[in-house]
């Protein structure tokens, strides 16, 4: 059954050619939103998934903004804090940075350097892995604030682009192009 929840959800999916940039095929997850039954299927898919490790987790971080369609409902679910990790200049307070690339440019992406306690497990949600680039950026802020990432978790994963070996940590995809 989780085949066909797999298929429904992609099948959900729109795909629009040299979007942000000519060569780009862009997925936009914002269109599961439109159909209310995939997204719920999409939501309980996740939702299953993330029960089995909730007894390791002790906080959930999401991705600005895509990962926060996410993050903060499966936290929710979970009975864990959700932190945030966020493009520069937007989060208060003391932050750790750190720059990366994607598949379409380069960027900032900032944690504050308090929200996650040393030793703390920490599961990183977003929702698509292209290069890599955004979740490595993304576990090494945690890292910085003494988290341990326990591991990573999207929806979508362009497999061409081999994201995963740019990862410092195992990555879960449910959806593959
Ligand atoms: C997109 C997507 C992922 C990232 C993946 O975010 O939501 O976060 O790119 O690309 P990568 O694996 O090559 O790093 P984007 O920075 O476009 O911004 P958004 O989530 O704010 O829309
Ligand atoms: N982020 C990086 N590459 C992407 C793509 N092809 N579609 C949607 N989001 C992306
Ligand atoms: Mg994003």
């Amino acid at each position: 059954e989780f085949k066909d929840d797999i298929e429904l959800v992609k099948s959900n999916i729109n795909s629009y050619p040299d979007f942000p940039k000519s060569g780009i095929l862009f997925r936009d997850i914002f269109s599961i939103f439109n159909n209310p039954k995939a997204a719920k299927v999409l939501d309980s898919v996740l939702l299953r998934y993330v029960k089995k490790i909730v007894p390791q987790t002790d906080v959930v971080v999401a991705l600005e903004s895509r990962g926060f369609l996410f993050g903060p409902t499966l936290a929710l679910e979970m009975g864990v804090p959700f932190v945030p990790v966020r493009k520069k200049g937007k989060l208060p307070g003391i932050v750790y940075q750190k720059s990366y690339a994607l598949e379409y440019g380069t960027d900032i992406l900032e944690i504050q350097a308090s929200s996650i306690q040393r030793g703390q497990k920490v599961l990183i949600v977003d929702d698509l892995i292209a290069t890599g680039g955004t979740l490595e950026a993304s576990c090494q802020l945690v890292r910085q604030c003494g988290g341990e990432v326990l591991q990573c978790l999207v929806v979508m994963e362009l497999q061409d682009l081999k994201g995963k070996e740019k990862v410092s940590a195992q990555v879960e995809s449910f959806i593959k192009f």
